[in-house]
């Protein structure tokens, strides 16, 4: 089942990268597909990257037309938007918004209409197809909502559903973790530089040992610390490094990374409730 027309409401960094998977993946044909943004400067670069219609303003135009539209303003952004495609929204539409730390319930207190709403956290590798997103819907969405909303996202990478409150967690795996790996490849070209290879010889290895131990991760689907003791021999040279890591809490230190962010990310939304409650 596939949505009829969608656009895209703010569609700056995350939003072109959508648009461009939902055309690739042929969730949406170009004449079914739009998008707003602020400037007519960014409306003109994208019309002209996607050939798609694209306008400076006109949410509410755009939302009314649509079928399925993606909010993907900034999320102090998303309360203005949202109040300002309220009256253009009608049941059978379905809202997706990515917006980070805004829960459904703020979205649904501004538009206030009974309309399928759902959330997604995807991340930045998105803009290549290999994006990693959990979406939670509220109460009114159905099976094939659920399905063409996980169709838009599984065009730019892998989709799964979580409970809404599960994405403080989310945000701190797969949101910011494209930050956490490319640390450790940084790491790994700095430690291959530092044993005499070349930058550009260092980089490629790093880079396709990290995309190629998740391939495997997934293709196997063995536990990592199965694959990882396939690596070792007795006595042997990754046993060595493997020690130095553990003397140094590598697992440990990523485990409470991903706690201290999912701690952070409740903090941020409690403190955008409270600002939007003062408004
Ligand atoms: N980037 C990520 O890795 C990532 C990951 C997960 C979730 N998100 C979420 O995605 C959302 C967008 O992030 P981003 O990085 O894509 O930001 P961005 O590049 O700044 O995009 C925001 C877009 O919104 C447009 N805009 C601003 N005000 C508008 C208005 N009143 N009406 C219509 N369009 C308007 C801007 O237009 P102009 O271009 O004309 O300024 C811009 O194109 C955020 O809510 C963020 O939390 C992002």
């Amino acid at each position: 089942m596939q949505p009829q027309r969608i656009t895209v409401v703010g569609a700056g960094n995350m939003g072109a990268a959508l648009i461009g998977g939902i055309l690739k993946g042929g969730v949406a044909s170009r004449e079914h597909l739009t998008a707003t943004v602020k400037s007519e400067e960014s409306a003109r670069a994208l019309a002209e990257k996607y050939g798609i219609a694209v306008t400076a303003g006109g949410n509410s135009e755009a939302a009314a037309a649509a079928d399925l539209i993606i909010a993907a303003v900034k999320p102090g952004t998303l309360p203005k938007v949202l109040a300002e495609i309220r009256d253009s929204l009608h049941e059978g539409q379905i809202l997706i918004s990515v917006a980070a730390a805004v829960p459904i319930a703020v979205i649904e207190r501004v538009i206030a209409r009974r309309l399928a709403v759902f959330r997604a956290m995807p991340n930045i590798p998105v803009v290549v197809e290999e994006g990693a997103t959990a979406i939670a819907g509220n109460g009114l969405c159905n099976d094939a909502q659920r399905e063409i909303v996980a169709n838009v996202f599984r065009a730019v990478g892998v989709a799964v559903f979580v409970d809404e409150d599960l994405m403080h967690a989310v945000t701190a795996l797969s949101g910011s973790g494209p930050a956490y790996v490319y640390m450790v490849i940084e790491a790994m070209i700095a430690g291959g530089l530092k044993m005499g290879l070349s930058r550009e010889i260092s980089t490629k290895l790093a880079e396709q040992t990290v995309l190629g131990a998740a391939k495997l991760v997934r293709e196997t689907t063995l536990h990592p610390a199965v694959l990882r003791d396939q690596v070792i021999t007795p006595g042997g040279v990754t046993i060595s490094a493997i020690h130095e890591l553990e003397r140094h809490g590598l697992r440990s230190m990523l485990i409470s990374a991903i706690e201290t962010a999912t701690r952070h990310s409740e903090d941020r939304t409690r403190a955008l409730i409270a600002s939007l409650e003062q408004r």
